[in-house]
């Protein structure tokens, strides 16, 4: 039985005071709900904190990045290895801001993966579309080379610690989020595609989440889906009552 998830995913939000009392929030309105595994990403100054502050919850914090490399003269990056020595374990890897925004690559990405994997780190990889590829009825070619080129070269006994999360990047922060039937539609070819690649075990086990615009009021009906199992959150995580509901919503 594959893993139902939901992750916050913070970005660039929250300084240590405002982190203080998310957590407090969301440490207030937990309650365990069987079977869902919650995940919160702070920024990486907040990590150590978040995972002290969450000991005594059944909830992961996870970084948002990390670089490929173990250590060295990388200025301004962190390595795999200072994240588990703080007890992280979790990445994120692939979000369509660091793919546009800091041009992170498929080659780079494949990279990323290899060093959380090389720390026992569990990865979400993000994949997802632009609007323009969606309208040109790219998305689904555009999905696979994403996977194929970021998270195939992953031998087989490393999937346990692999999530997708599929974003179409025209429903980020946008308000707009894809239809229940569209998500579920790409979540099917991803898992096939996973299939094909890899089998139908690694295939049913391998979680895969839904990011776009998730909120309360259109979590459940988003989750009904049976290829869809949680989300990615943005927005939507940064309010402890909403993220809360949306982890209701299973
Ligand atoms: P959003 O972000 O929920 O604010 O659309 C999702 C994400 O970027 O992971």
């Amino acid at each position: 039985m594959r893993d139902k998830i939901v992750a916050g995913n913070w970005k660039m939000n929250n300084d240590l005071a405002q982190t203080e009392d998310l957590l407090s929030n969301i440490k207030k309105l937990y309650k365990e709900k069987e079977g869902v595994r919650v995940i919160v990403a702070p920024s990486f100054t907040n990590l150590h904190h978040a995972f002290e502050s969450l000991r005594e919850l059944p909830v992961d914090v996870a970084a948002q990045n990390m670089n490929e490399n173990s250590d060295g003269a990388y200025t301004g990056e962190v390595s795999g290895q200072m994240l588990t020595s703080i007890g992280i374990k979790t990445v994120i890897l692939g979000h369509s801001e660091r793919r546009a925004i800091y041009k992170e690559t498929d080659e780079l990405l494949a990279k990323k993966v290899n060093a959380a994997l090389e720390n026992d780190m569990e990865v979400i990889f993000c994949c997802g579309e632009e609007l323009g590829e969606r309208k040109t009825e790219k998305h689904f070619e555009v999905v696979k080379r994403q996977l194929e080129k970021g998270l195939f070269h992953v031998p087989e006994a490393n999937w346990n610690k692999v999530v997708i999360a599929y974003e179409p990047v025209w429903a980020i922060g946008t308000g707009e989020t894809a239809s229940p039937e569209q998500a579920q539609e790409m979540h099917a070819f991803i898992r096939k595609t996973v299939a094909e690649k890899y089998g139908n075990e690694v295939a049913n086990d391998v979680a895969i989440l839904y990011g776009g615009s998730v909120k309360p009021g259109n979590a459940q009906e988003i989750f009904a889906k049976e290829d869809v199992d949680g989300g990615l959150i943005g927005g939507a995580s940064l309010k402890a009552e909403d993220f809360m509901a949306i982890v209701e919503a299973f």
